[in-house]
């Protein structure tokens, strides 16, 4: 769904909040404005996004902006608004890197001051401004197959960090600024949860713009930390972090609000990579399915192992789809619910994959995999054996990830 209003990103110079500006004004924003403080990069920014603008009426303006004064936040929402009259998304990306690897004996008072000044104080000043200058306009409406609906007052969208949600060593001053703005972009939607301005925030892992160039530069043990932590082996590209954000700000996501987008989007695609690989083991499997009640008509034992196979991957896409069903469900509603809700579903979703796991396992683990070599004529039933040996690997994740859901929902919440 196009995000067709007025967006404002402040941090747009470069990296995650560049790409994010271009992206809305490639998808058929009618204006963007691109705020930084570095205002050459800024201009030069909205300069190229004229040429790969959709909106036939497109306008654009780069703005000088320093997040730490508030004065200066308020100047460019103000102009934002007496320009467009309007504010429909706020993109908040603005955030610096630690500046040592001090560990938390030895931080420096002014290295901690800086960083909670910017990405910490930075968002407060963006979240006050916005929020003054967006709760109060008309809702705005989408076109949906099933016909219009509201999409509120508008939405914001602020971009903090892994390290919001998990810390690591020598990491003080960084880890702090981003926990300290994961509870005021927290505080900020509670309250405005009713008021039909939606509020989320992002948490990228490690993301290939200059922030991280220049990290590796100062640090090139980073490359290694990326191919062992990021499930890809790769960082980012900015344009898919812009592709979240873009999704979470605009219509698509109308019904998205106070959500931390981490964890439960990566269980539901787990899910489905799951649930794929219960396809084609399933798939598979039916082609011997002639071979194998003629088998069973003959021998107790194959008709027992014709049922287990059936049962066990029945009990694989079942506990897939719940999991799936929980990992939606809480990312859209998440906060809406009550400490006890937040805490049983995680709790419930665990003991299904974990009985589910342990039941596959039971039936499957014994076999080859089919990874040895092929049998004559058997190749289906080895894809099929390997296929399932993935869903239990999915199992295993989809448990911890659970798991990992259950003590961020008693420690930190949602
Ligand atoms: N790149 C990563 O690996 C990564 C990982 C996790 C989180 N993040 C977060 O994503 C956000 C964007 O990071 P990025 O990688 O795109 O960084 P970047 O350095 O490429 O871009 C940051 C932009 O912020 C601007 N800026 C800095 N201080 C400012 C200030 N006081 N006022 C206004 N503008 C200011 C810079 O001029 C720059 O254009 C940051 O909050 C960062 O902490 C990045």
């Amino acid at each position: 769904m196009n995000a067709n209003g007025v967006a404002l990103i402040i941090g747009a110079g470069s990296g995650i909040g560049l790409e994010t500006a271009l992206l809305f004004a490639e998808r058929g924003a009618r204006a963007v404005v691109f705020a930084d403080q570095n205002i050459d990069a800024a201009l030069e920014a909205s300069e190229k996004s004229k040429s790969i603008a959709t909106a036939t009426d497109y306008e654009t303006v780069a703005l000088i902006v320093d997040v730490r004064d508030r004065a200066s936040v308020k100047a460019v929402v103000d102009e934002v608004k007496k320009r467009f009259s309007r504010i429909d998304y706020a993109v908040n990306s603005v955030g610096i890197p630690r500046q040592t690897e001090a560990d938390t004996a030895n931080v420096q008072d002014s290295e901690y001051d800086l960083l909670q000044e910017i990405n910490a104080k930075g968002v407060l000043h963006c979240l006050q401004e916005e929020i003054t200058a967006m709760k109060d306009q008309e809702p705005a409406y989408a076109e949906g197959r099933n016909g219009r609906r509201s999409i509120g007052t508008g939405s914001i969208v602020c971009i903090t960090s892994l390290s919001a949600v998990v810390s690591s060593p020598n990491s003080m001053s960084y880890t702090a600024s981003k926990f300290a703005a994961r509870g005021i972009i927290k505080t900020a939607a509670t309250e405005n949860l009713r008021s039909g301005l939606r509020i989320n925030e992002v948490c990228p892992g490690y993301t290939d713009t200059p922030l991280l160039q220049n990290a590796i530069k100062r640090k090139p043990a980073i490359n290694d930390l990326i191919q062992k932590a990021m499930p890809l082996r790769r960082a980012a590209a900015p344009e898919e972090i812009a592709n979240v954000i873009h999704f979470l700000a605009g219509p698509g996501a109308s019904f998205v609000n106070g959500q931390t987008i981490i964890l439960h989007f990566a269980q539901a695609a787990l899910a489905i990579y799951g649930g794929k690989q219960s396809y084609v083991a399933i798939t598979n499997l039916r082609k011997y399915e002639n071979a194998t009640k003629k088998l069973a008509k003959v021998s107790s034992e194959a008709e027992r192992q014709r049922q287990k196979t059936y049962a066990t991957q029945t009990t694989g896409v079942i506990t897939l789809f719940f999991s799936f069903f929980m990992s939606v469900l809480l990312a859209r509603e998440g906060s809406t619910y009550g400490f006890l809700p937040r805490l049983l579903a995680p709790a419930v979703t665990i003991t299904a994959v974990f009985f589910a796991r342990e039941h596959i396992r039971g039936f499957w683990a014994g076999k080859t995999s089919g990874i040895k070599g092929s049998l004559p004529k058997m190749g289906n039933y080895e894809e099929a054996e390997k296929s399932t040996h993935e869903l239990m690997n999915v199992l295993d994740l989809l448990m911890f990830s659970w798991i990992g859901t259950l003590v961020a929902a008693i420690i930190i919440g949602y």
